[in-house]
């Protein structure tokens, strides 16, 4: 099967910086990626190249056989097609949750309103949320607002998810609600490309783990392998870091991440 996502020679500089170096990178309809490594390693850069929040410098990106980089892409369009959620979700706060998800179906997408809310109102249901349809931002918790935030994405039928580290300013107890509805996607056979700090999740969820370092994956390789055998000694030195933190007690695990 063709790809639905290809990056060849892909670079990206922001000024002199060289921070997306030769990505090649190849992701089929249905695959799940989980993307790792060091912070200011370019793994949002890689994810916002792909929505086109960032303009890349050379090479190609293909989505569904189609090159990107030509001058004439509609971005609009294709991010009708790549939903990204990331870390702080923009809710619109004097819009109720139902005219939050609402707003891209009909306003941009032109799509029948009460078609749109059917779907919005199966997918509520979905995340279990049913009973927050007409709550306001403000009145939910950071957990539910980034559900709301990834259903508020997936109204638009979209073909590809990208997650740049959605739970990572959200209270322990909440990160659980959400990646529980990432796993879902999962299972539905939605492509996604992931980016997280929650390594058990990474590995339960991954079809392939893509490894980053200084703008270069160093390793693409099958979770069981990559968690048990990475090829690389910087990947071997990343993962050392978070085994250290998975042997602390729970409590102690945020603070101590906080330290690395
Ligand atoms: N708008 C920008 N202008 C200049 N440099 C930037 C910009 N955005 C990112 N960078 C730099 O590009 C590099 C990659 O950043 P990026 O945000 O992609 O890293 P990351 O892997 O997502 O890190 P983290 O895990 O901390 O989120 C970093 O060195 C960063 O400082
Ligand atoms: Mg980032």
């Amino acid at each position: 099967m063709s790809a639905l996502i290809e990056f060849k020679g892909f670079n990206k500089f922001f000024g002199e910086q060289q921070v997306l170096n030769e990505i090649d990178l190849s992701v089929k309809s249905g695959e799940v990626i989980v993307i790792l490594g060091p912070s200011g390693c370019g793994k949002s850069t890689l994810l916002r190249c792909l929505n086109g929040l960032e303009v890349a410098h050379s090479g190609s990106l293909k989505f569904n056989g189609r090159e990107l980089l030509d001058k004439g892409t509609d971005w609009r369009e294709v991010r009708q097609q790549i939903g990204m959620v990331f870390q702080s979700y923009h809710l619109f706060p004097h819009m109720n949750v139902l005219d939050n998800l609402l707003l891209g179906p009909v306003k941009v997408q032109k799509r029948d309103r009460r078609e749109a809310r059917e779907q919005a109102e199966a997918l509520l249901a979905r995340v279990g949320l049913s009973d927050k349809r007409d709550a306001f931002p403000r009145q939910l918790s950071g957990g539910q607002q980034q559900r709301i935030a990834i259903v508020r994405s997936l109204c638009m039928n979209p073909k590809v998810m990208l997650f740049d580290e959605v739970t990572a300013a959200l209270d322990p107890e909440m990160v659980k609600e959400v990646l529980e509805v990432i796993q879902g996607l999962a299972r539905e056979g939605m492509t996604l490309l992931i980016v997280t700090h929650e390594m058990a999740f990474a590995r339960a969820v991954a079809d392939r783990i893509v490894f980053m370092d200084a703008g270069r994956i160093l390793e693409q390789n099958p979770p069981e392998l990559f968690f048990t055998n990475p090829q690389t000694a910087r990947a071997q030195q990343f993962l050392e870091k978070f085994s250290y933190v998975e042997a602390l007690p729970k409590k102690t695990q945020t603070k101590e991440l906080e330290l690395l």
